[in-house]
């Protein structure tokens, strides 16, 4: 595995493996490397002959009073991890290598940052849209593969990827679980024992509000059940069942359906979503 801090290194090696018509699958991150960051790899690694993955903490997808300054930091593990699957490239470039004329964005997500996480967090898709876009310019991959976890996200990079018609297919990869179903994510760092021990609840609720929609219950009743039911323990700051193709409101013919929420707890964030099937309707 290489590792490469500096963009003009990095080119050097992409532009040869280019010229060799190896494909480039990129797997941008943050670090703290889980089991759902190498599920992604994995799938990189089928997508193409180079696998390129980043680790940089993006300070524009952070509002002030978030956790930028207290991310977790896990390099020499992440290091280990990725060495280990055999990857290619890790990119590791300073805030100056991706911003060297300042933070400034010039794209804007538009309406779709500004619902569900992008309420609570209103600057934070324009800040994930521009270290992608960043990314992409840089490596100029042909894939890129993202996490249905983060599944506002993956929307937005999708359209992102259309509306600056980018050639660039983003593939993606189901949420990765803790054997009691949490969602592994960077941040379950934060949880203490005892709040680690209440977080699966929050897939349950996911989970019973499926069954429930699945049962025929009207989505509104399914909703509030769930909402009640969070609420008990945890800070919901949202809790939607939508469409899972564009993130509107569901019609009688909606097919897609996505349960996603946020909740706060001690401290701690977490996000999750199911997605699901409705028959006849
Ligand atoms: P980060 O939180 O490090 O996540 C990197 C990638 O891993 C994202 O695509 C995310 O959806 C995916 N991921 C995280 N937890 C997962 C899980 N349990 N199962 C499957 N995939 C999971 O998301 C970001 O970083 C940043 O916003 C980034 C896209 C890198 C831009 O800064």
């Amino acid at each position: 595995m290489q590792i490469f801090k500096k963009q003009k290194d990095l080119n050097l090696f992409l532009e040869s493996e280019r010229e060799k018509s190896n494909f480039i699958a990129l797997v941008p991150t943050m670090g703290g490397l889980h089991d759902g960051h190498l599920s992604l790899v994995a799938k990189a690694k089928n997508l193409a002959e180079i696998v390129v993955v980043s680790i940089f903490v993006n300070p524009t997808q952070f509002a002030r009073g978030e956790d930028f300054d207290d991310y977790p930091n896990t390099f020499e593990n992440d290091k280990f991890l990725l060495e280990s699957k055999k990857i290619d490239v890790l990119f590791i470039p300073s805030k100056e290598e991706i911003y060297p004329h300042g933070t400034e964005s010039d794209y804007k997500v538009g309406a779709i940052g500004q619902i569900l996480c992008g309420a609570f967090r209103p600057s934070h898709f324009d800040g994930v849209a521009q270290v992608v876009k960043r990314f992409f310019e840089i490596v100029k991959p042909n894939y890129a593969v993202f996490g249905e976890k983060d599944f506002q996200q993956l929307l937005i990079i999708k359209s992102l990827v259309k509306n600056l018609h980018l050639d660039i297919k983003i593939d993606s990869m189901p949420t990765q679980r803790e054997h009691d179903g949490l969602a592994m994510s960077t941040r379950n760092q934060y949880l203490s024992d005892i709040d680690r021990e209440r977080a699966p609840h929050f897939y349950s609720v996911l989970i019973a509000t499926r069954d429930l929609i699945l049962g025929g219950k009207a989505i509104s009743e399914a909703r509030e059940m769930a909402t009640n039911s969070l609420s008990k323990s945890f800070e919901v700051e949202y809790f939607d069942v939508l469409n899972a193709n564009n993130l509107t409101q569901i019609e009688t013919k909606t097919s897609e359906i996505i349960i996603i929420s946020a909740i706060r707890f001690g401290g701690t964030r977490l996000i999750d979503n199911l997605v699901f099937r409705r028959k006849n309707v």
